[in-house]
């Protein structure tokens, strides 16, 4: 694969912004117990560090879609292939994904999670690439607003590689 590296996103950089969403959640949701959903495989890291420096307490659970297409592009058909399993009915949920994009995953979820009647429901999100949206979804926390580039590591992937690294790299594929 033949990329350029165009932006860093470094260790220090991601900590502070996670900081940042921890506290607003916690204050935010300081009498309530919040289901946080996460959206994987993406998300998985991200997750992990948020919780961690949420002060409040909260439970946890996780869905996973399918979308078709090639690595880089969402192609917009998408389908559950493991769905929430806790009891969210009249709860408070936040839905944690990695990247918003075009919306069309994120869009899908909420519909789905809607049918099960929770108190309400919130997106947190790491990355926003808001300038791509196909689909309009309302963002209640977010990291980074990024433009350009396809964003790989700390839990993001291409092709399955680089979700290892600790920092985020934003690459233009040039193949
Ligand atoms: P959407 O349905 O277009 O909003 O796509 C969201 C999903 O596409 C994210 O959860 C990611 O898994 C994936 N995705 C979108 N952009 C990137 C990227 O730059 N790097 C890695 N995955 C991405």
């Amino acid at each position: 694969m033949e990329y350029r590296i165009l932006k860093k996103i470094s260790e220090e950089t991601i900590s502070k912004k996670v900081e940042e969403i921890a506290q607003n959640i916690s204050s935010d949701y300081k009498d309530k117990e919040p289901v946080l959903i996460g959206i994987l495989n993406g998300c998985f890291i991200f997750m992990a560090d948020l919780i961690r420096k949420i002060s409040i307490p909260l439970e946890l659970d996780f869905v996973r879609l399918a979308s078709y297409g090639s690595n880089s592009a969402s192609s917009g058909r998408i389908r559950l292939t493991k769905d929430v399993e806790l009891l969210i009915r009249g709860k408070p949920v936040i839905i944690v994904e990695d990247i918003v994009d075009t919306g069309l995953t994120l869009s899908y979820l909420i519909k789905h999670i809607e049918k099960k009647a929770p108190e309400s429901i919130k997106v947190c999100t790491l990355i926003n690439k808001v300038e791509r949206r196909y689909k309009e979804v309302v963002i209640d926390y977010q990291g980074f607003d990024l433009k350009e580039g396809f964003l790989v590591g700390y839990g993001l992937d291409y092709g399955e590689n680089y979700r290892y690294l600790p920092y985020i790299l934003s690459l233009k594929i040039e193949d």
